[in-house]
């Protein structure tokens, strides 16, 4: 009996983020085959029974290459275990799920999508950052701050500096300063407002709230804390507006006392 693969989004970090759909998969897992990215609080969710399999990426350090991954899944399945591949955030937001999701099906195994609470919308609702706004940001991008091999980032820059869209850089540690840079020069204020969140959702959340000019001087102090991510646009400024110190949001205040 060949068993089959479900490629789920563990969210963001928190342990309360896991969807009700990824839990009951989890419960159900014989292997569990996980990220750099997925947090303790997730991995504390894992059945005792499951086998683990940490396949963690680093920056620049590919702990297991994508193409033994790809095929690790296939064998795992093809011996009939049912395996959970759990993955940080959505597995289809800079996830490579699409890859490892192409890989299964062309060998003919089973496999399922479970969506997964992306950084961007979770980050952003945890330090009160609407990423749309009426009248301030009718739309948002999401895009990758580095490229593959550390090239040049490639991007349509004046098409991304464009003030009614909120802008939100996933894996842009490193290069911040120069996408900060090639914004300004394209045409977006350097007032634009900025904000920086590493670990967003856990308890080891902080962040800044800062200007295009000045995001990569107060982000430094993140570099080597966990994953950061840079949301910019003016919805940004809204920030200190939305007050997330009610009691009924205790994990809310918390993120707030956290601020740089
Ligand atoms: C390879 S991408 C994976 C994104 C993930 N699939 C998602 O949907 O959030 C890794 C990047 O996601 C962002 N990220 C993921 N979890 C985060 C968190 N808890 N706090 C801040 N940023 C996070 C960071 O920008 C990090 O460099």
């Amino acid at each position: 009996m060949v068993g089959r693969v479900y490629l789920v989004g563990a969210g963001p970090g928190a342990a309360d983020m896991l969807t009700v759909r990824a839990q009951r998969v989890l419960q159900g897992a014989d292997v569990v085959v996980f990220d750099r990215l997925v947090s303790p609080e997730i991995l504390d969710q894992v059945p005792r029974g499951a086998m683990r399999i940490d396949v963690g990426k680093r920056p620049q350090h590919h702990a297991v290459p994508q193409e033994e991954i790809n095929d690790m899944l296939v064998r795992l399945a093809t011996a009939g275990r049912t395996v959970v591949r759990l993955k940080g955030g959505d597995p289809f937001t800079f996830g490579r799920g699409s890859e490892e999701a192409r890989h299964l099906m062309r060998a003919g195994i089973a496999t399922e999508v479970i969506a997964g609470v992306t950084s961007a919308s979770a980050c952003a609702a945890a330090v009160g950052i609407p990423l749309t706004h009426r009248g301030l940001a009718s739309g948002v991008r999401y895009v990758a701050g580095h490229c593959r091999n550390d090239g040049n980032l490639d991007y349509d820059w004046r098409g991304l500096a464009d003030p009614d869209t909120t802008l939100v850089v996933y894996m842009g540690m490193a290069q911040i300063g120069a996408i900060a840079v090639r914004l300004v020069e394209a045409g977006l204020s350097p007032e634009t407002p900025a904000a920086a969140i590493v670990n967003g959702t856990t308890p080891r959340q902080r962040h800044c709230i800062a200007t295009l000019a000045t995001i990569a001087n107060r982000a430094r102090p993140y570099q080597g804390q966990g994953p950061v991510l840079f949301i910019i646009g003016r919805v940004v400024g809204l920030a200190p507006t939305l007050d997330l110190s009610l009691p009924s949001q205790p994990g809310a205040r918390a993120c707030h006392a956290s601020a740089d």
